[in-house]
């Protein structure tokens, strides 16, 4: 199979892209991961991409973010578009020009809890279950097709921290997935739907933690 030529956007720890690198190592995907982009200088996920030999960019932000991402995105090798914890809304012209072939991971069971604060704001409504989903990026917040989530139960004890840090595992497996998916060609955006396997799917698919 041809490796699939990815460009990962992120704004800060880069937890999710050393993942998706290490994935990559043990061949559980099979990516040639072309450039890693960053709105943040002191991104530590820069400092992973280099330490990897992997190609940065850093996008100017005085400049106008749509005009900016077109002219970097225009020269690089891409089939596939992943937002890893990149913290900036992707403008209109992005999202129209590489449509479906956009991934965003969000800390909620989407599409509960678009935008940010998403720990913090479960444990003030008392939720009993909470969660990450990958889904495909429309210009609606978080709002495009879901493709696969995973769950885990909100205990009485569970800070803002280790919410955090519980979510981040589940990351962890469903973002490989759904990229693995994406190359297999099982799954495809059209207009606002998620089709699996040539079906169209209502819901996202739930992923059993491992
Ligand atoms: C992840 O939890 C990701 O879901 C979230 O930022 C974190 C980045 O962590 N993304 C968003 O909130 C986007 N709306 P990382 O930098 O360690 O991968």
């Amino acid at each position: 199979m041809n490796k699939l030529n990815v460009v990962i956007l992120i704004s800060g720890y880069g937890s999710n892209l050393k993942n998706i690198i290490n994935y990559n190592k043990k061949k559980e995907i099979n990516i040639n991961i072309t450039c890693v982009i960053s709105d943040n200088a002191n991104a530590n996920g820069l400092k992973i991409a280099r330490e990897e030999n992997i190609e940065t960019c850093l996008i100017d932000n005085k400049k106008e973010l749509g005009q900016e991402l077109d002219k970097i995105l225009a020269n690089k090798k891409m089939d596939l578009i992943v937002l890893a914890g990149f913290m900036k809304i992707l403008p209109p012209n992005i999202i129209q020009k590489y449509f479906g072939k956009i991934l965003n991971i969000h800390p909620s069971l989407l599409p509960k809890y678009p935008g940010l604060n998403t720990h913090e704001q479960v444990i003030k409504n008392n939720e009993s279950e909470h969660g990450a989903t990958v889904h495909f990026v429309t210009e609606k917040l978080d709002g495009g097709p879901l493709i696969i989530q995973g769950k885990i139960k909100i205990k009485n004890t569970d800070t803002i921290k280790c919410l955090k840090e519980k979510v981040h595992k589940i990351e962890y497996e469903i973002y490989p997935i759904a990229i693995n998916w994406f190359q297999k060609g099982l799954i495809k955006q059209e207009k606002n739907f998620f089709i699996f396997k040539n079906k169209r799917i209502d819901k996202p698919i739930e992923h059993i933690l491992g």
